[in-house]
């Protein structure tokens, strides 16, 4: 059996992982959050590699409040790349493989065509550089493992932008948003198994990076407008322009990443932004008719 050792497993992709973890019979899953294992803590690291020791991690902690992190740099930092070279080092005195999760913010932004995972890096937030630090981190010290850059990530669980809407939805008398912004939404539901997936199929040798996103492309105005139409909230949405929304950070206004090599070296197959959405409101019991 394959033990796989998970941080931050509270919350939105670890919390999904849990959701999977009895399809996956094959792998022994050992969840872990701040509490047990704080990955900024070296000896933490050292004793939960002893006590585990496991074959495998998979490095759902992270610094995820891009504006804040703009603010609060050294504890972003601390978690985003610092810590990943400490599990990374671990990793490699331990033998054992890491799936490291990355961003859509490593790129700048400015994109006209889909991300692939050869295309020049540029971070234009804080956030977005710890997360491309940490992937040099990880590339230079762990030996084996996976990078995985997604996007827009929303589930049932935690904040999110879909249960952010829904409740703005039920409270406000307009919405005003951004139509300027063009990605892709992951229901983490589809990153987590995708990540179960590859690994029941072959585990990580080497180094690759991957992006992962569900398929489509929209903008958050139009992601909203879904949310809405499937939730039967009816509301007026109106769009605006990002310089007309004080964002504290800057936001990307083209995040849509390539998913040909995963989906090559993996064969697998990831469901439109629309049908997970669906997916996702259905278990937040807030599709429109639905029981
Ligand atoms: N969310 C997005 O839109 C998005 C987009 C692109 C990429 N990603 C990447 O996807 C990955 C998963 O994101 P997510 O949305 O699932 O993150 P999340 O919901 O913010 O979960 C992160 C988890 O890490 C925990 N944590 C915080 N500090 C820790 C520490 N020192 N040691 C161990 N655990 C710690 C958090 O606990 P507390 O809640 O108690 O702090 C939380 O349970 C991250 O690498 C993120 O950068 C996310």
């Amino acid at each position: 059996m394959t033990k796989i050792l998970i941080t931050g497993a509270n919350g939105q992709l670890g919390r999904s992982i849990q959701k999977l973890a009895p399809q996956y019979p094959s792998f022994d899953l050992v969840f872990t959050d701040v509490d047990e294992l704080n990955i900024t803590d070296y000896d933490q690291l050292e004793m939960a590699f002893n006590r585990y020791n496991p074959d495998g991690i998979i490095n759902c902690a992270a610094y995820t409040d891009v504006d804040k992190a703009q603010e609060d740099q050294f504890n972003a930092e601390m978690l985003n790349t610092t810590a990943v070279r400490y599990i990374s080092e671990y990793a490699h005195r331990f033998n054992t493989w890491l799936v490291h999760i990355s961003s859509d913010y490593v790129f700048d932004g400015q994109g006209f065509r889909p991300y692939v995972e050869t295309d020049p890096t540029k971070p234009f937030s804080f956030y977005g550089k710890t997360k491309l630090e940490g992937e040099y981190e990880m590339r230079e010290n762990a030996e084996d493992g996976f990078i995985i850059r997604t996007s827009w990530l929303y589930s049932e669980f935690g904040h999110n932008f879909v249960k952010t809407m829904l409740k703005l939805g039920r409270s406000k008398e307009e919405l005003h948003v951004v139509f300027d912004q063009v990605g892709t939404p992951t229901y983490a539901t589809d990153l987590a198994r995708a990540i179960l997936d590859m690994l029941s199929k072959r585990l990580p040798s080497g180094h690759q990076t991957y992006h992962f996103s569900n398929e489509g492309v929209t903008s958050w105005y139009d992601f909203a407008l879904e949310i809405m139409e499937l939730a039967g909230i009816s509301i007026p949405i109106k769009p605006i322009e990002s310089k007309d929304y004080p964002f504290p950070t800057p936001r990307p206004h083209y995040s849509v990443l390539n998913k040909a090599k995963i989906k090559r070296d993996y064969n697998i197959t990831i469901p439109h932004w629309k049908a997970s959405l669906r997916e996702c409101l259905k278990e937040l019991s807030d599709l429109k008719g639905d029981g």
